[in-house]
């Protein structure tokens, strides 16, 4: 049961980092498209795939967690959950703007990169917390 919960936990969060690595980068690209009928169907794509992947993706990812947390104790046997905790809640935030910028053209294209690489950093860190167990 519990490798069962593992492999959706693996397969889940790689979806959820991956699905708003491409999200938040393809709000850039549709703001390089020449026709505002371009930004519309990118933009109408990306509203689907906000609705219907990344929140239901997320869900999967948080149930898997908080199954393994009960399962493994991790709470009582280790800290390094604290930290990836308090950084998915910030990954949650990128998210949320992410969701924002999809719905309307919040911030010029630089500002919109900085959201991306964001995105990247925070995922790559809680993976570190998630395998290496620091602390
Ligand atoms: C986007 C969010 C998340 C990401 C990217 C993520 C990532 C990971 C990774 C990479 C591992 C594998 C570590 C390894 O065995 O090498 C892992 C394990 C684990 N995660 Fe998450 N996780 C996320 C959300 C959560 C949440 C919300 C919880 C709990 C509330 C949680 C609890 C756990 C636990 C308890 C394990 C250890 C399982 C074991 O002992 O084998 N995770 N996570």
């Amino acid at each position: 049961m519990k490798n069962f919960f593992l492999s959706l936990h693996m397969i889940s969060m790689c979806l959820v980092i991956g699905t708003l690595f491409l999200q938040s980068l393809s709000v850039v690209f549709r703001l390089r498209l020449k026709t505002k009928e371009e930004r519309a169907g990118l933009r109408a794509t990306q509203v689907r795939i906000h609705k219907f992947i990344y929140y239901p993706i997320l869900f999967v990812t948080i149930f898997s967690g908080v199954f393994l947390a009960v399962k493994t104790q991790v709470f009582e046997n280790g800290t390094w959950i604290y930290p990836k905790l308090g950084l998915l809640v910030i990954l949650i935030g990128l998210g949320i703007l992410n969701g924002v910028q999809i719905k309307k053209d919040l911030m010029p294209k630089k500002y919109a990169m900085m959201v991306h690489i964001a995105i990247f950093i925070v995922g790559a860190w809680m993976i570190y917390f998630a395998t290496v167990k620091p602390v």
